[in-house]
């Protein structure tokens, strides 16, 4: 169990837990590419000396400005880059920064960005309907909302809010635009749809504004496969989501990674080749403890899943005589027959 302080004014979610799913070790190198109010990325610097490096990215310049004063200790060993992080691959061969040990991404957007007002990320303040982590982006969440055609706007909001009133909601917003302010769209929603249970009845359509003008699942699908370029043997990819959509994508993607055979179920005999990459740490998802949750209520929707790269040669990876049958059998967990006779099928193939 590792230690850590925390003193930012967004409280890092599942703190503790991040640095053990890391594994974070004094002189590992790691890639914070969510660094927000850096409170994650001081606690791997802290952990990871002597000799520990960090390079963090974020979208937004005014985290980068914040976590830049935040970690004005750790100077000689951090690189913050202000980017997407679905550039990472090239950020990353840019300053020559791979094999990393971990890669961490705490999704979403920070406390300091729901709270500053300003930003529009919020139903609770009124401000400009923007939504963008990178005002340098084109498309704001009010172009969005003012320029889309009804059914669109619909299926945004029904995919990535998954609201049951995407139809009625739409049909509002074309009706009553242009629509400016954060307090004009909540207002809308207020009138449209009758408020059941505690969640506030914009909360979704919020979330699928930010989904869609941020691009959120397509890079975050994207930027998962270049992690795992990234990392070393044994390096970790940590991830912690804030709701179904993104978690989703993460389970799929590690569950996938970890296969020896990713062929459909009906086919008699693997012909994939799928080669294993990663192999899960913890099948079950980590989720905040009822502590957490009563301090930092922002955490009780957060999932944490971690994975480690069993190999750095993937290609090669079937042939190796290190990378046997066997040894790739047993470092991905399987013990089932029927699973390890399609393992053995894979290599077969292969
Ligand atoms: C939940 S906060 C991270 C908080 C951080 N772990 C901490 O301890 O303070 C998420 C951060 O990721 C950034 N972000 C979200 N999507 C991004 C993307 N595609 N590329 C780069 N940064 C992104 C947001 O701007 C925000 O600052």
């Amino acid at each position: 169990m590792v230690t850590h302080k925390s003193t930012s004014s967004h409280t890092p979610v599942l703190l503790t837990e991040t640095l053990d799913a890391l594994s974070v070790q004094p002189g590992g190198r790691y890639i914070d590419c969510t660094l927000g109010g850096g409170g994650h990325a001081a606690a791997i610097l802290e952990n990871s000396s002597p000799g520990g490096q960090l390079m963090g990215i974020d979208a937004d310049p005014q985290a980068i400005e914040k976590a830049e004063k935040k970690l004005e200790k750790y100077k000689d060993s951090v690189l913050l880059v202000n980017d997407n992080f679905v550039n990472l691959q090239t950020i990353s061969h840019k300053y020559d920064y791979s094999p990393v040990h971990g890669i961490l991404l705490d999704l979403g957007l920070s406390s300091l960005q729901l709270n500053g007002g300003g930003r529009g990320f919020s139903f609770q303040h009124n401000a400009p309907l923007d939504m963008r982590y990178n005002p340098k982006q084109k498309v704001t969440a009010a172009d969005i909302v003012n320029s889309t055609s009804e059914a669109r706007l619909a299926y945004l909001i029904k995919t990535y809010g998954e609201e049951r009133n995407c139809y009625r909601i739409a049909r509002s917003i074309v009706k009553e635009r242009p629509i400016k302010t954060t307090q004009q769209l909540t207002q809308l929603i207020e009138k449209t749809v009758m408020r059941k249970g505690k969640i506030h009845p914009a909360t979704k359509t919020f979330q699928a504004l930010r989904i869609a003008v941020n691009h959120e699942l397509e890079y975050l699908e994207t930027t998962l496969k270049q992690a795992v370029d990234l990392l070393g043997f044994q390096g970790r990819l940590v991830v912690i989501t804030y709701h179904s959509l993104e978690d989703r994508i993460v389970k799929q993607f590690m569950q996938k990674e970890s296969r020896a055979c990713i062929c459909p179920p009906t086919v008699p005999q693997c012909m994939c080749n799928h080669i294993p990459r990663l192999r899960l740490i913890n099948r079950k998802v980590i989720t905040p403890s009822s502590t957490e949750i009563g301090q930092n209520p922002r955490s009780r929707s957060a999932k944490l899943r971690t994975a480690e790269r069993i190999t750095t040669q993937g290609d090669a990876y079937a042939n190796t005589e290190d990378h046997s049958f066997i040894t790739i059998a047993k470092s991905t967990g399987w013990r089932k027959p029927a699973l390890m006779k399609k393992i053995r099928m894979a290599f077969i193939a292969a």
